[in-house]
């Protein structure tokens, strides 16, 4: 019978610091990262945090997603199914950065309307709220149905 090689787990993960190194991503971002479930650590005797190797592709993959501007929820709820324990495959990384494309392309499409709408506003000033897109959002975003709100309305602005 062969015999299990006690160490063998511990080559296998990776002290905070290391993390870090290797990922290139601060001590306490990794911290932040974990209380937001985004990656898990088990604790050792010396109730230090060891993390597993796998965890490196995991927050490459944290980190490409805050590229594109993606929420960290979003990011935390679309990693909470896959587990911990094992790399990330391809077609997880399919799956993640699709869905990530199709959220990018809807922030574009705003952004661009939103900017197109300022086009129209700059040596204009007034302001109107009948007039000005920019001011009345509800009736300019009302034609594109449900979605995302690009500006505040007045009464959101003045609940505080
Ligand atoms: S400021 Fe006049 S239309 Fe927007």
């Amino acid at each position: 019978m062969m015999k299990k090689n006690p160490g063998a787990r511990l080559e296998l993960e990776l002290t905070v610091g290391e993390v870090a190194t290797r990922s290139g991503v601060a001590v306490s971002t990794l911290h932040f990262y974990e209380t937001k479930g985004l990656i898990q650590s088990r604790r050792n005797r010396g109730n230090q945090r060891r993390y597993p190797r796998v965890v490196l592709r995991r927050v490459a993959v944290i980190k490409v997603a805050q590229k594109t501007g993606i929420p960290l929820a979003d990011i935390a709820e679309a990693l909470s199914v896959l587990p911990h324990d094992r790399p990330l495959t391809a077609k997880d990384w399919q799956r993640l950065s699709e869905t990530w494309k199709r959220q990018l392309d809807a922030r574009i499409a705003s952004l661009t309307a939103l900017r197109d709408h300022l086009t129209g506003c700059i040596g204009c000033g007034c302001l109107s709220m009948e007039d000005c897109p920019l001011r009345n959002p509800l009736d300019m975003l009302g034609e594109k149905g449900a979605g995302p709100i690009l500006l505040e309305t007045d009464e959101e602005v003045n609940v505080s």
